[in-house]
Order: C-alpha cells, then sequence, then structure tokens
C-alpha cells in the first residue's frame, strides 16, 4: 500500500474506464509533472492497448479489480459507468489510495454516504469531476457574486437561481448504460444536471437544499426518438431497457429560504440545441450564464440599474480548454498538502442527495424533504 504526503513524491496513478472520461483523465495526468500512470483498465480490449502504447502505460487490465488491487497506486481514478462508482471507489479507498471520480459520485445517496464513510475512515482524499464550475466564465461570476467581508457583492442577496442542462436531440447511445436505470441511477438529472446543480450551488455558497418538488418524463427516448448522432460511449450498446428519463424539472428550497429551479433534459421539441444556463437573481443585480454548444466567448451577462435605467454588461470573459485538468491539478494539491479535510467527497454526496430527491418527488407527486 502506498500512502504518502510527500509533496515531491512521483504520485502513481491506475485510470478505469477507457470512454471520454477515462481518456481524459488519463490525458490529464500524462500531460502533469509529479504523476505517472501505471495501470489501465477497461473492456476495449484494442482501445485499451492502442491508449496504453501511445500514453505509456505498462500494466493493462480488461478488469477494475485488477488495477485495484496493485500495491503500487496512489491514485485510482473512475471513469465508468455510474453504477461502478461505489464499488470500485470502496475497494480503493479500502486498500488505501485516493480517488478522483466522475460524475455523479453515486446512483444513489446510499452508495455516495458509503463511499464518504470509506474516504473519512481511510483519510484519503475523495474527489469528484465537476470540471464545469473550472470553466473560466462560471469562475468569473463566483468572484464576482461572492461576498466581501461578511457584505454581499453586486448581486445584493441572491434569492432565486434557474440552472439547467438542455439538448434538442443528445441522448447519449439509446440502448446504453446511460439509459438504463441500474446502471446510471437515472437520465440527464443524474448526467447533466449534476454538473449544473454543482454550478448553481457553488455560486450560492452552498446553501443546504431542504426540500424538492419534481417531475420527470420519458416521452421521446423510450419511443427510440432524441439519439445524438455523434460521440456516444465508447462501451456501446446494453441491450438493458430504456427505463431513465429523457427531460427533468425540479424545484430546490434552500435553508435559507433561497431556491432553484433545476431543468435537464437529454431531448426535448425545442429551441435547444446542447444549452448551459444558470442564472441568478439578486436584490440589487443579476448574472447569468448562457453557454450554446461548449461557447467559449460572449457566455456571462449582467444585469443591474444604471441611475435607475436596467442596464446589460457583457464581460468580455474568454474560456480556454482544460477544465478536466484543472480539477486534477485541484485534487493532486490537495493530496500533496496532507491537509484532506472537507474533501472527503462530502460536497457531491449532498447533489447525490438532492438528486435522489428529485427522483423520489417525481416518483411520489409531491414535494419530498432532502435526506441530511
Ligand atoms: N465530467 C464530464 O464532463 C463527463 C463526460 C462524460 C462522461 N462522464 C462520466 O464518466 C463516466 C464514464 O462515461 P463515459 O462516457 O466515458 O462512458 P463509456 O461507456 O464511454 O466508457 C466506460 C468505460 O468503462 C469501462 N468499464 C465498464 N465496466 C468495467 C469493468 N468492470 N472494469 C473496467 N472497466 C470497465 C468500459 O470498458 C469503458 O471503457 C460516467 O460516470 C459519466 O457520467 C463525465
Amino acid at each position: 500500500m502506498s500512502q504518502t504526503t510527500d509533496a515531491s513524491k512521483t504520485l502513481r496513478v491506475g485510470v478505469v474506464g477507457l470512454g471520454f472520461a477515462g481518456t481524459t483523465h488519463l490525458d490529464a495526468y500524462t500531460a502533469l509533472p509529479g504523476t505517472e500512470v501505471v495501470a489501465l483498465a477497461g473492456k476495449e480490449t484494442e482501445r485499451l492497448h492502442e491508449l496504453a502504447e501511445t500514453r505509456h502505460v505498462p500494466h493493462t487490465s480488461p478488469d477494475w479489480q485488477d488495477l485495484v488491487a496493485r500495491d503500487d497506486l496512489d491514485i485510482v481514478s473512475i471513469g465508468v459507468p455510474n453504477s461502478l462508482h461505489a464499488p470500485i471507489a470502496i475497494a480503493a479507498l479500502e486498500s488505501g489510495k485516493h480517488v478522483f471520480c466522475e460524475k455523479p459520485l453515486a446512483t444513489t445517496g446510499a452508495e455516495a454516504q458509503a463511499m464518504v464513510d470509506a474516504a473519512v475512515a481511510n483519510d484519503r482524499v475523495l474527489e469528484v469531476a465537476y470540471n464545469h464550475r473550472r470553466r473560466a466564465d462560471v469562475q468569473f461570476l463566483a468572484d464576482h457574486v461572492r461576498p466581501v467581508d461578511g457584505q454581499d457583492g453586486p448581486l445584493g442577496h441572491v434569492y432565486h437561481a434557474r440552472a439547467s442542462w438542455r439538448r434538442r436531440a443528445g441522448i447519449p447511445g439509446i440502448t446504453s448504460w446511460f439509459t438504463n436505470k441500474d446502471a446510471a441511477g437515472g437520465g440527464p438529472l443524474i448526467d447533466l444536471g449534476s454538473h449544473v446543480l454543482d454550478i448553481a450551488m457553488y455560486l450560492m455558497g452552498e446553501p443546504r437544499v431542504v426540500a424538492v418538488s419534481a417531475v420527470a418524463y420519458n416521452e421521446l427516448g423510450t419511443a427510440g426518438r432524441g439519439g445524438s448522432t455523434g460521440g456516444g460511449p465508447v462501451s456501446g450498446a446494453t441491450g438493458r431497457p430504456f427505463d431513465v428519463e429523457d427531460f427533468a424539472n425540479a424545484l430546490l428550497r434552500f435553508e435559507d429560504g433561497s431556491s432553484l429551479q433545476l431543468q435537464a433534459s437529454w431531448a426535448s421539441y425545442s429551441k435547444d440545441d446542447e444549452d448551459i444556463e444558470v442564472e441568478l437573481l439578486g436584490s440589487t443585480g443579476g448574472a447569468r450564464l448562457f453557454v450554446r454548444n461548449y461557447a467559449t466567448e460572449g457566455t456571462v451577462e449582467l444585469y443591474s440599474d444604471i441611475d435607475g435605467v436596467p442596464a446589460v454588461t457583457r464581460p468580455a470573459v474568454h474560456v480556454p480548454a482544460g477544465h478536466h485538468q484543472r480539477v486534477i491539478e485541484e485534487f493532486l494539491a490537495t493530496i500533496r498538502s496532507g491537509s484532506h479535510e472537507g474533501h472527503h467527497g462530502e460536497f457531491a454526496l449532498h447533489r447525490t442527495r438532492v438528486v435522489d430527491a428529485v427522483y423520489a418527488s417525481a416518483q411520489a407527486g409531491h414535494e419530498v424533504e432532502v435526506v441530511r
């Protein structure tokens, strides 16, 4: 077992998963100084060997168990279907490895709690890939709305937010693991909604969600409509049923009285394309992030009054690529700091509890409380 807080030591990494997520992790560690990817696991044999050869990874295996059992790893990086996050992370944490896990942390709050418990018990870092919060436009907004010396920022008291990720036709592989409840935990709400929920809660200063009222539908996906035309998971079709939502809408109530409307869709007959939106309504100003097709310019607007006249400001924020790499850099810095307090997956656990409550409310047809 390799446990270290020696900041100068090379951190040895095992990456599980060969799709967009696993490959992005692999490339991030490969590009960063002070890390070495020594093991890679995944089911697609040809791709496994091609990635290992081109990224100079010495050890490969088809199964995550072989990788996690290695005693020469400091880190396990998880980029596999959501239902595998908990078993892999818990096994890795219990064998003394730090874990970087894709979003969502887990398919249920109970699984996420077990992961956090394992991270705390073994004092290992458990970090989640909320990479979109590391976009430069989100960082700009975070700096802009943040209270200064205990005083409200330019937006005043932020009492409501709207956060959504909506697609016109972007179901990621109908009949892949993404569209099966057991493998994914849910549809666009747990997939895309996890990101915009994270951004909104981050910008609002991490208020606790106490109750959720939600609806969810699957009118298009179950009829075979709304599939994504490009990309898709490398793991392909599973033959499992499409039994998740393709659209969800929720109202979240926070402990401090503020609220958030959260919406996610993989497909809908609408003007949507590939639209990420987060809007903050404050007592003295407002702000809107609108990102169409991963745009990198012109994504921020600020709303205020100038001499009593409604005004719109469009700050020229440029968004460079590499959000995943920045989250991984922070994860590595936390490990090297030796101080893991607050980095055992706690924020992601609360978000997973919220996702649980969204699905429970949609199923029950009434508002439900969020488990503490
Ligand atoms: N943060 C982001 O922007 C982002 C983007 C895409 C996906 N994701 C997340 O990443 C994860 C993976 O998504 P993806 O699109 O890369 O999926 P994918 O289907 O393309 O890849 C999944 C990989 O997991 C591997 N795998 C499955 N079972 C395995 C096992 N038992 N042992 C070892 N490997 C196994 C498959 O072989 C495959 O290589 C999901 O949790 C998803 O939500 C995050």
